[in-house]
């Protein structure tokens, strides 16, 4: 489905019925990140899914699209769906705009799940690297952002005995558009630390890593953890980057369990 939001055409999917449930994909996906997710979580919850601006079916105006934009793009979902609270799940560049929502609207929030993701802001280095991406892409398009991303973001196991995750993550990274792609790496280039949110989080938070991840280490997701009053850390074997799309079964048993332990017990 389509809605006009902030000026532009945002594309959402959203299935099922029951707790709301919005699944916020990271860099360079779109909502197919989480097709694994959505099949098993629609059939208790309502899973909304939406291609962030830049991805996927959604307008790609120019950028940056700042952390803080991209939460408002969420909010204005939530409020034209009428949706007073939800869980709110992101994966990596989805966690960081998860938390810029906890940061901004914590009263739209029954829980939150950071997956792959880190409070931190970029390094200097980090920051310089994604203005040189940007750079590049003007000059020769995104297939080497494809191409690096690939050889990243799965884990060792994945790669061997998965191929068919492999071409499932390639498919969907080529078809994003390198106006979305540069939007996107401006906006978290852009970005605050959040780490101060954490300590005063009065909501139930599931941290989850992929112990082979080497684009965020888990270690991040221990720091997170343990800041949190109400937090609790999964490190998931045999996943890099991409947790959810990696060990799918896994992911989802932790996640369901999460999101049945927040639902408020009615007397
Ligand atoms: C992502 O998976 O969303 C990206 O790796 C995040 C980033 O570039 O920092």
């Amino acid at each position: 489905m389509e809605v006009e939001i902030n000026n532009i055409d945002l594309y959402y999917e959203d299935q099922g019925t029951g707790k709301p449930i919005v699944l916020i994909h990271g860099f360079p996906f779109d909502h197919h990140l989480w097709d694994r997710q959505v099949e098993i979580l629609a059939d208790h919850h309502r899973v909304i899914t939406p291609d962030l601006r830049g991805f996927g079916q959604s307008d790609a105006p120019e950028g940056p699209y700042t952390m803080t934009q991209y939460a408002a793009d969420i909010i204005a979902l939530l409020d034209l769906l009428q949706i007073d609270r939800a869980i709110i799940a992101g994966l990596s560049m989805g966690g960081y705009i998860s938390l810029a929502i906890a940061e901004q609207y914590p009263e739209r929030l029954d829980g939150l799940v950071l997956s792959n993701t880190r409070t931190a802001k970029d390094t200097a280095a980090i920051r310089q690297n994604r203005y040189n991406t940007v750079e590049k892409i003007k000059f020769e398009g995104t297939e080497f952002l494809v191409l690096d991303m690939l050889g990243k973001v799965l884990s060792k196991d994945t790669r061997k005995h998965n191929p068919a995750v492999l071409e499932f993550v390639e498919q969907i990274m080529r078809r994003q558009r390198a106006a979305g792609i540069i939007g996107a790496q401006q906006g978290m280039a852009q970005r605050k630390d959040r780490s101060f949110i954490l300590n005063d989080l009065q909501i139930p938070v599931l941290v989850i890593a992929g112990r082979d991840d080497k684009l965020i280490s888990p270690m991040e997701a221990k720091r997170i953890a343990k800041e949190l009053p109400l937090g609790h850390l999964e490190i998931i074997p045999k996943a890099g980057h991409l947790s959810n799309l990696e060990q799918p079964d896994t992911y989802n048993e932790r996640f369901m369990r999460f999101v049945e332990s927040t639902e408020v017990v009615e007397h």
